[in-house]
């Protein structure tokens, strides 16, 4: 009994609050069932691919080019006048997404320039009126997604660097932000009634607001994007339609979902993030680039290797997290070869080793200098990354299990283990392949 208890504890199966309830944050906010479903499923997912393209894919600098490169507004919205995308097929990209074992796609709807991806009534400045190509790509793609089975999510900007009423702080005399509010939640209503089911509405800019708090100082947070207009808008018009925002600080009321910017949660690798807070409630998203940039950048070779992609992806789910890896397509409308062969890659490996990956949670056993841990349905797995010291992996508790019931998930080899009355141990064959991920799965 004490034993089940303790395993089930340490599963994270438990109905009791397994952590203080630390996220002040979020208090307030009784997601709907619909969206607790929504959340799980969300999380049984593991892997997304996220797509930004753009008007910025033309100029080959990323998506900050705009910007970085000090590029008059009224030099740049003449740009869509030479967009003309004329290899773009949605159902390429979704089959070779789909091909990587992504379960979800993350696109870009409208990026800091401002520049509408899709079709909508509440500006000129959109891809179906203001290039010569005249196609709503949002739609070919939600049309795909929903025809070949693959979640659809839409990355949406707060802020604008264009628009006269996005008040940018540099003092523009038309800034009104209640008139840019009402624009943006024109824009999120034609996201969520136009293109079907959508799984979520992924926000960023949050961040442009923030002044860095003085060393030791506490965040403060003094503009008010309107948050509880916008997440009560997508949680009634899409139940189902979780939301998460890319602010870097502690979730609050109406997230669904915890967002860490190049970082694995909690470690701030990236430095964006103003808060070690991981939360226990939310699902957690992690989103990496494949090369070192979002937007299609042609000078940007740094590409990560397919075992280092796939070990951060086994990382992320040991935490508990979903991977959302970059691709930048572009202007041809075409996914960079490096990118399609990465992803492809990745699918093969998935196709075998999913299984201890999709549908998986964490343990309350933190990351171990040899891997992590996930679970489900009567398994453990140990995702063995780095060879332990005398190749022996040690359980702070112990097991009930069979004779037999350790083995090698590539070949089912049976491996030798030794139940203690507190600990539990695994022998890893010393012929074992760490280069991407040994997998042993323990059944229970
Ligand atoms: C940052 C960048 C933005 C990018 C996003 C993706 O917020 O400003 O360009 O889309 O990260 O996570």
């Amino acid at each position: 009994m004490l034993t089940t208890l303790l395993l089930s504890a340490f599963l994270g199966l438990s109905q009791a609050p397994l952590l203080p309830d630390i996220e002040e944050g979020i208090k307030g906010y009784v997601p709907t069932a619909e969206a607790v479903a929504a959340k799980e499923q969300f999380r049984d997912e593991k892997f997304g691919v996220f797509i930004h393209w753009g008007v910025y894919s033309m100029l080959a600098q990323g998506e900050w080019v705009m910007y970085n490169e000090k590029v008059p507004y009224e030099t740049y919205s003449t740009y869509p006048g030479g967009f003309y995308p004329s290899r773009f097929d949605a159902r390429q990209w979704v089959r070779q997404i789909k091909a990587s074992g992504a379960k979800y796609i993350t696109i870009t709807s409208r990026h800091h320039d401002g520049f509408s991806m899709f079709a909508t009534k509440a500006s000129p400045y959109n891809v179906m009126d203001a290039t010569p190509w005249h196609r709503d790509p949002i739609k070919e793609l939600a049309d795909a997604c929903h025809a070949e089975g693959i979640g659809l999510n839409f990355y949406y900007s707060l802020l604008d660097w264009g628009r006269d009423d996005y008040p940018r702080g540099d003092g523009n005399p038309k800034a009104d932000y209640a008139h840019y509010l009402d624009f943006m939640c024109e824009q999120i209503t034609e996201l969520l009634t136009n293109y079907g089911p959508i799984g979520c509405i992924w926000f960023d800019g949050d961040w442009a607001k923030i002044k860095k708090p003085e060393e030791g100082q506490p965040l403060k947070v003094d503009f008010d994007w309107g948050y509880e207009r916008i997440y009560k808008l997508i949680h009634t018009l899409q139940p189902s339609c979780l939301v998460a925002n890319n602010h870097h600080r502690v979730p609050i009321p109406g997230e669904d979902i915890q967002i860490f910017e190049r970082d694995i949660p909690g470690e701030n690798e990236s430095g964006y993030s103003r808060t070690s807070h991981v939360s226990q409630d939310l699902a957690l998203e992690t989103c990496k680039t494949l090369n070192d940039n979002w937007g299609y950048n042609l000078r940007d070779p740094k590409w990560k290797t397919v075992p280092d992609l796939l070990r951060t992806l086994v990382s992320i789910a040991g935490r508990n997290a979903n991977l959302l890896l970059n691709v930048g397509p572009g202007p041809d409308g075409t996914i960079p070869e490096g990118s399609v062969t990465r992803l492809a890659e990745m699918g093969e490996w998935m196709a075998i080793n999913g299984e201890s990956i999709y549908g998986t949670r964490a343990t309350m056993l933190k990351p171990q200098p040899w891997g992590v841990l996930t679970h489900k349905e009567g398994k453990i797995f140990l995702h063995v990354l780095e060879m332990p010291e005398n190749g022996t992996i040690t359980l702070p508790f112990t097991l009930k299990v069979k004779k037999g019931a350790v083995k090698a998930f590539a070949d089912g080899t049976v491996l030798p283990f030794k139940k203690g009355k507190t600990d539990f141990t695994v022998q890893v064959p010393q012929d074992a392949d760490c280069s991407i991920d040994y997998i042993i799965e323990i059944n229970l």
